[in-house]
């Protein structure tokens, strides 16, 4: 969609091997995707975080967040411990997106953890959940039929909307803090009758 992308995993076996057109997963067409991609030069890999994020002014967290044993909760381990990599690293403007499944506030405490470090004027944590089906993952991500954003700074809206524009352009919905409003909104009013 005409962005550079790079991707960042610590599993340096990982990276090694994505470089070499190797994948770890299957999904049907994934593998094309990602060798015509990385040939272009619009798609790397790399296990250094600190090259990607000066290169980058968007950084989607997208690390596992699985079951605590013997819990329903989610162990938010590696969100918080990227979260205090990404902090050491921030010189410009970034936004960092939540794309990893996390409980609501999760957002307040990444804020929190990052500030401890950095300026709140060096970034802006927003949230964009992930509703890719395993299989259809090309498909779900291509065709959506919603982008959940959550900001409530328009400047950051704005620049993922734009991002988001080949999709929307498809018919995908965009739904940000406003359209929800609009949503409750007109929930309550029906509600009321
Ligand atoms: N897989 C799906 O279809 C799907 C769909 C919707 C949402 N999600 C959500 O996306 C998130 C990721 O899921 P997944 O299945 O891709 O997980 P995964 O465990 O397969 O991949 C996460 C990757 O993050 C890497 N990682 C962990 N800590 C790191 C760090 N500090 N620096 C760099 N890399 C690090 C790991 O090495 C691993 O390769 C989860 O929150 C999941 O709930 C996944």
């Amino acid at each position: 969609m005409g962005n550079k992308v790079i991707c960042v995993d610590n599993n340096v076996n990982k990276i090694q091997n994505l470089q070499k057109g190797i994948i770890p997963i299957y999904e049907p067409g994934l593998e094309e995707l990602v060798i015509k991609n990385y040939k272009t030069g619009r798609l790397n890999f790399s296990s250094n975080l600190k090259y990607a994020l000066d290169q980058s002014n968007i950084i989607f967290i997208c690390v596992g967040t699985p079951n605590k044993k013997k819990s329903y909760s989610a162990d938010l381990s590696q969100i918080y411990k990227v979260a205090k990599q990404i902090r050491n690293y921030i010189k410009k403007f970034k936004i960092i997106v939540t794309k990893s499944t996390v409980p609501v506030t999760t957002g307040d405490i990444l804020e929190k953890l990052i500030s401890q470090k950095k300026s709140r004027k060096l970034f802006e944590v927003v949230s964009n959940p992930e509703f890719l089906r395993e299989g259809e993952a090309i498909r779900d991500f291509m065709y959506p039929d919603r982008i959940v954003i959550g900001t409530d700074k328009s400047r950051v809206n704005n620049i993922l909307k734009n991002l988001y524009e080949p999709i929307t352009k498809r018919g995908g919905k965009y739904l940000d803090c406003g359209t929800m409003q609009g949503y409750i909104k007109s929930s309550f009013e029906i509600s009321k009758i």
